[in-house]
């Protein structure tokens, strides 16, 4: 296994794994890497390391440039177990010299292998450490993926190690961005953010604003997953801009799901009326949904209209399951209304509105309850709810 250049003295020495599929719950549909990285100077640095069991694969990409214990420094900038799981094999063969990491990550390491006498040096925003001709400057960037994580720029080499952040669970044989199919990397790059990097939007806002200020400049972004980004950055930079920033598209996303058919019909009369405004609607049953994908949708939508019936005074399980998920990856800026049916006890809409309400949607409309089967007047109520939410996301995507 060959390691691959990335520009003089740089090399990706990570791991591919085509076959993965679930990585805890995050549906990898084209697979993902584990990507690390090496620097040739008159010290050498690895940057992170890989899932455990790829460890060979890691060792034998170094391998195919220096021998692994001539490696002097080892960075780590993310300590989940997808890049730090081969952390004690790696750092057993390399026996580095110094082993770069924040304050959170040293605590973190030695709560997950119950070891700490290894040769930390804790690093902060700004701090620096020469490597010989490079620089590696290192930048905190907590929670952007865990409280430990930060990113390593080299400032010679414009080459940002970004660890989570910018990259994508897409296994392919090229290792840049412009030897992929754009559109797939841009799908993978969407989903990635939906399911992994939503909820610290925020951070992410407070980091692109951080690189402003700092001036930096990219000739490369080194993510820990997916392709290396060298013609695309500017494109990924703006998507992450659009998301962080809770931009959406004027498209309604209607997610339900139903027992007897009868919530699903006022889903369709609902889709009708979003259509009737000439506004993008999509409609997804959850039975037939999958969660990951169906989250990087919920991303880029302005409208967010749920329904379910009323099953044992709750919501039915895929529809409760899903937007629990969902709540946790905190959505922002929608608009929402609910709907479904009932046959006694009806508590569904009431349970849909409160979860619109912990993501801060504007909710507008109070939510249609039908009891058992909606007929000609609640179809024609349900199309009006479409045209609300559609008129309403014209007046404010400026449609
Ligand atoms: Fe790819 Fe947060 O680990």
């Amino acid at each position: 296994m060959q390691a691959v250049k990335v520009k003089e003295d740089f090399y990706w020495v990570g791991a591919i794994d085509w076959k993965v599929r679930n990585f805890h719950g995050y549906s990898t549909t084209r697979g993902t890497t584990y990507n690390a990285y090496l620097l040739i100077d008159e010290k050498i640095v690895l940057f992170d390391t890989v899932k455990h069991g790829f460890e060979e694969e890691l060792l034998a990409r170094i391998s195919s440039i220096v021998e692994p214990s001539k490696v002097d420094y080892l960075v780590v900038n993310h300590i989940e177990p997808d890049h730090a799981g081969a952390f004690l094999k790696v750092v057993e063969v390399i026996k580095p010299e110094k082993i770069f990491i924040t304050r959170n990550g040293r605590q973190g390491i030695i709560s997950h292998f119950h070891k700490g006498d290894f040769p930390f040096e804790e690093v902060k925003t700004g701090y620096e450490v020469k490597v010989g001709k490079r620089t590696l400057r290192f930048i905190e960037t907590p929670m952007i993926h865990w409280p430990d994580s930060m990113m390593t720029y080299i400032p010679e080499d414009k080459i940002l190690v970004s660890q989570d952040a910018f990259g994508a669970h897409y296994a392919t044989s090229g290792r840049f961005d412009d030897e992929v199919d754009y559109c797939e990397l841009v799908q993978e790059t969407r989903k990635y953010y939906a399911n992994i990097v939503y909820p610290y939007s925020q951070q992410v806002a407070k980091l692109l604003q951080t690189v402003k200020e700092m001036k930096l400049e990219f000739d490369f972004i080194c993510p820990d997953h997916g392709v290396v980004l060298k013609k695309h950055i500017k494109d990924i930079l703006a998507l992450y801009e659009k998301w962080s920033s809770f931009t959406c598209d004027p498209v309604v996303l209607i997610i339900y799901d139903t027992m007897w058919n009868s919530t699903e019909k006022m889903a369709y009369a609902i889709m009708e009326g979003v259509s009737k405004e000439g506004v993008e609607v999509k409609l997804r049953n959850l039975t037939v949904s999958d969660p990951t994908e169906l989250m990087a949708e919920v991303l880029e939508s302005k409208g967010l209209i749920l329904g379910s019936p009323t099953l044992n005074n709750g919501l039915l399980p895929t529809v409760s399951g899903f937007l629990t998920y969902m709540k946790g990856l905190r959505p922002r800026g929608k608009i929402g209304a609910a709907f479904g049916t009932y046959g006694w006890s009806g508590e569904a809409v009431k349970l849909l509105n409160q979860y619109l309400q912990e993501i801060q949607a504007e909710i507008v409309h109070e939510g249609i309850r039908c009891k058992y089967a909606p007929d000609k007047e609640v179809l024609a109520q349900c199309e009006e709810l479409g045209r609300l939410v559609a008129r309403k996301i014209k007046e404010t995507c400026s449609v």
